[in-house]
């Protein structure tokens, strides 16, 4: 070999050597950029842990605390509303009701008819209606004349005149699922609003009142003969078929629970309530806190960038309004600190961007390859290219988020449980073990009703809790359309024609 030679295959032997040096610090690079997102996940995992023992705390800080909101108002962040709801429907009433049910981005009318004694609900006839983004942040009369008009158009298409007679007034049980302190069944203030909604002038108003008022300019002659919260409207339907329903549970965009409490144990309200039996409390749940909650710094920073900071503090961790949010905001710290999304990962920075059916999509994505967590990060996040073994990673992420949030659903259930001396320990019943009763529990939401992933979770968590035997009395039992169709019973049970 010539000089020339010798100096070529030296150069080349040079530049492999750095080609390879370089290839070589990437991968370990890469390899460190990895592991650094691995470690972000196994931190969450930590903070989200949900042992049994855990969750025991989380059962007694809700029996604890619904006590202390059922002896004073602002006695705990459970509010424990009283409904005024004394007598659930039981099957009697006869003829047609109307329901209105506003909840979320859109609201529901609804035409009932109740046959009477055995011929049970004949038919109902439902529509679904969007709520314009401006009018979920305007005022209330912009809101109500929205809502009172839509109806009337409703009632005019429904009304095929057999039933009533025209000068008579239509009744109408109104589901509002917001925080409202009622003075009657068929009226109440607005304490609040929750799920994005901020119509200010509202707050402080009575919420039947601001209907009727905008009904009556609408030119329909109907009257709020119950305002109702989903959950109550939700306990209403499942007791109408099964007898033994104490409790019910929403766990979908928001979440809230309700439940039949002895009237007696009722102490802030005294002497106002008149029937000696059990009256509906609407818990409020959303609001639940105890410092045995598992937060992590994602929980922190979301809640502090909420419009209702130190607000809904249980919703913000366990309802569908959120979840897709805490998955994203891991992710992106994901992005942030190694490289396994790639450069483009922007979209991941935006808020709400990820919203929960496409986390539960991802999470639930049983192909081989994972197709359909490609097809989200693609088309939703407009981050490409992501690796099979990352978006395995994003599927661990879902199943953290969806897991903590059905497990400690399932221990707020059995809280209420123990409350009301249903969860087999036969300490506040009284009764001595071994005399179990049937307790059903209705649950609604979508979370619940369409994520198995989430209700197998809380299911499993609910025996892990309770043990086997005494999870044998509990079922927890699906109630479809109770906000609706609940709504319009409890408007025929305290129908003023009646
Ligand atoms: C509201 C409750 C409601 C629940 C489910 C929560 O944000 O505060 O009143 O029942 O959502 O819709």
């Amino acid at each position: 070999m010539g000089r020339v030679g010798f100096g070529v295959a030296v150069g080349c032997a040079v530049v492999t050597c750095a080609i390879a040096a370089v290839l070589v610090g990437r991968r370990v690079q890469n390899r460190r950029k990895w592991r650094r997102a691995v470690e972000v996940l196994r931190e969450f995992e930590e903070g989200c842990a949900t042992s049994i023992g855990r969750l025991g705390q989380v059962v007694d800080a809700m029996a604890v605390e619904m006590h202390a909101g059922l002896a004073s108002d602002g006695g705990s962040k459970l509010k424990m509303l009283l409904t005024f709801i004394d007598n659930l429907p039981d099957g009697n009433a006869k003829g047609t009701y109307y329901a209105l049910d506003l909840g979320g981005t859109n609201f529901r009318v609804l035409r009932v008819r109740l046959g009477g004694k055995g011929s049970m609900i004949i038919s109902h006839q439902v529509e679904y209606h969007p709520i314009p983004q401006e009018l979920m942040s305007g005022t209330s009369e912009d809101l109500f004349d929205y809502i009172a008009m839509t109806l009337k158009q409703f009632v005019e298409r429904a009304d095929d005149g057999s039933e009533q007679k025209a000068d008579e007034k239509k009744e109408l049980g109104f589901t509002f699922s917001f925080p409202v302190r009622q003075m009657s069944v068929s009226s109440g203030i607005l304490v609040k609003w929750t799920k994005g909604f901020s119509v200010e002038d509202a707050v402080g108003k009575d919420i039947a009142q601001c209907l009727e008022e905008a009904m009556t300019k609408a030119g329909l002659n109907m009257q709020v003969a119950a305002l109702v919260n989903d959950i109550v409207g939700t306990l209403a339907l499942c007791h109408y078929y099964d007898k033994d329903t104490v409790a019910a549970v929403i766990i979908g965009t928001g979440t809230n629970a309700c439940y039949v409490e002895r009237t007696d144990a009722i102490i802030k309200c005294q002497g106002l309530l008149k029937n000696s039996g059990g009256t509906v409390v609407n818990m409020e749940w959303g609001n639940f806190w105890s410092s045995h909650l598992p937060r992590t710094s994602y929980d922190i920073a979301l809640d502090d960038e909420s419009p209702n900071s130190n607000d809904q503090g249980f919703e913000k961790m366990i309802s569908g309004m959120y979840l897709g949010e805490i998955t994203r905001r891991v992710l992106y710290r994901m992005a942030q600190e190694s490289d396994i999304f790639g450069d483009g990962a922007y979209n991941l920075s935006i808020r709400f961007i990820l919203r929960t059916p496409s986390m539960a999509a991802m999470h639930e994505d049983d192909s081989p390859d994972l197709r359909e967590v490609r097809r989200i990060l693609t088309e939703t996040l407009q981050v490409p290219h992501v690796s099979l073994r990352a978006r395995r990673l994003i599927v661990r992420v879902c199943d953290i988020v969806t897991r903590r949030a059905a497990r400690l659903a399932a221990a707020g259930i059995v809280g209420i449980l123990k409350k009301i001396g249903r969860d087999g320990s036969g300490v506040a019943s009284g009764r001595a073990k071994g005399t179990p009763r049937r307790t059903v529990v209705a649950i609604e939401g979508a979370l619940y009703v369409n994520y198995s992933m989430f209700r197998e979770y809380l299911n499993e968590a609910v025996v892990e809790i309770l043990g086997e035997e005494a999870a044998q009395n509990v079922v927890l039992r699906v109630s479809e359309d109770g906000s609706g169709i609940g709504a319009a019973l409890l408007a025929a049970a305290h129908s003023s024609n009646r």
